[in-house]
Formats: C-alpha cells, structure tokens, sequence
C-alpha cells in the first residue's frame, strides 16, 4: 500500500513539474511577444511624431533627431525582437520569419539602411534629403508587414 501510494505521489510531483515547466515556457514566449509589440508601437509612435514634422505641420523640429535616432536604433537590432518559436499565441508574427530566414534578413537589412540614412540627414539638418528618407523609412516598414505581418482581419 505504501509502495502504492508513494508511486502515486512520485508520478504526481513528475507531472506537476511537467506542467509547470511548460507553464513557464509559455509565459516566456508571451513575454517576448507583447515586449516585441511594444517595441513596435514605440516605433509606430515615432513615425507619427516625425511625419508631422517632415510634412511642416508642426512646430517641433528640435524633436526630429530624438524620433530618428530611436527610429534607427531599434531596427539596428529588429531581428532580435524574433527569437524562434514566438509565432503563436497573441501575435501577428508571420512562420515566414523563421521559414524564409534569409528573405527576412534582406527587408531587416533595408530598414537599418533606411532608417540611419533618414537619421543621418535630420542630423545633417539637411531638409530635402530627410523628407526623401523619410519616404524610404515608411517603405521599408511596408515591405517587412507586407510578408512577414499577418494582415489584420476585417
Ligand atoms: C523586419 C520586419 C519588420 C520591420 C522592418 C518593421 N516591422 Fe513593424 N512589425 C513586424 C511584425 C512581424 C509585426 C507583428 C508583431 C507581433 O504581432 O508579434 C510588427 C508590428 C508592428 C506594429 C503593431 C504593434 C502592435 O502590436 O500594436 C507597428 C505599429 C509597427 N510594426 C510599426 C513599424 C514601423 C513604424 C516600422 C518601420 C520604422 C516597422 N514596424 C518595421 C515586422 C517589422
């Protein structure tokens, strides 16, 4: 009976530990996504702030730098906001990521390109060549969401 009943209790402990690492994976996962999202709104809020200044519709030119540079450093480092096995879940992370590696790399390459130079002309104070950059910027935001973004549902 005591054999019995500690099998019982030792299978039970191995479960419990079975289910919470699991848990805690999870949780994990779910952590990166919304830290991710996160990132990505900041960025979002950015583009809105700067698109009013480049468009002259605003009156804050001293914040331009400020936008670009946090602009152009989180895409230094896009890449690393995807770690493999994020793409369930809350997310609108694409399997493409993690499935066309390389293509992926090529758009993540683009927008760091895109976004230093944008950076570099503000800092350069340089307004014809910024409003163009500008344009580059929203382009290489498109081009990653068109392949690599679930689109939202209607
Ligand atoms: C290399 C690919 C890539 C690039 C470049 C990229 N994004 Fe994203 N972005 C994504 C993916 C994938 C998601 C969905 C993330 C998720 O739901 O987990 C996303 C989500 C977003 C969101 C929605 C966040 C939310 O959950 O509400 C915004 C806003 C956003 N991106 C803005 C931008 C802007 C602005 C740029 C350009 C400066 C940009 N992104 C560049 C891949 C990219």
């Amino acid at each position: 009976m005591i054999h019995i009943l500690t099998a019982t209790i030792s299978s039970l402990c191995l479960l419990i530990a079975a289910v919470w690492t699991t848990t805690v994976v999870a949780a994990e996962t779910e952590d990166i996504i919304k830290y991710r999202q996160g990132v990505m709104k900041s960025v979002g809020g950015h583009m809105a702030a700067a698109a009013q200044i480049v468009r002259g519709k605003v009156d804050y030119a001293d914040d331009l730098v400020y936008h670009a540079e946090s602009i152009a450093r989180t895409m230094q480092t896009v890449e690393s906001l995807f770690p493999k096995d994020t793409d369930f879940g809350e997310t609108r992370a694409l399997d493409a990521i993690w499935s066309q590696a390389d293509k992926f790399k090529q758009v993540s390459d683009e927008a760091r390109a895109a976004t230093s130079a944008f950076r570099d002309t503000v800092k350069a104070n340089d307004k014809a060549a910024f409003t163009a950059k500008f344009k580059t910027v929203a382009d290489s935001c498109k081009a990653c969401h068109k392949d690599f973004r679930e689109k939202k549902e209607q």
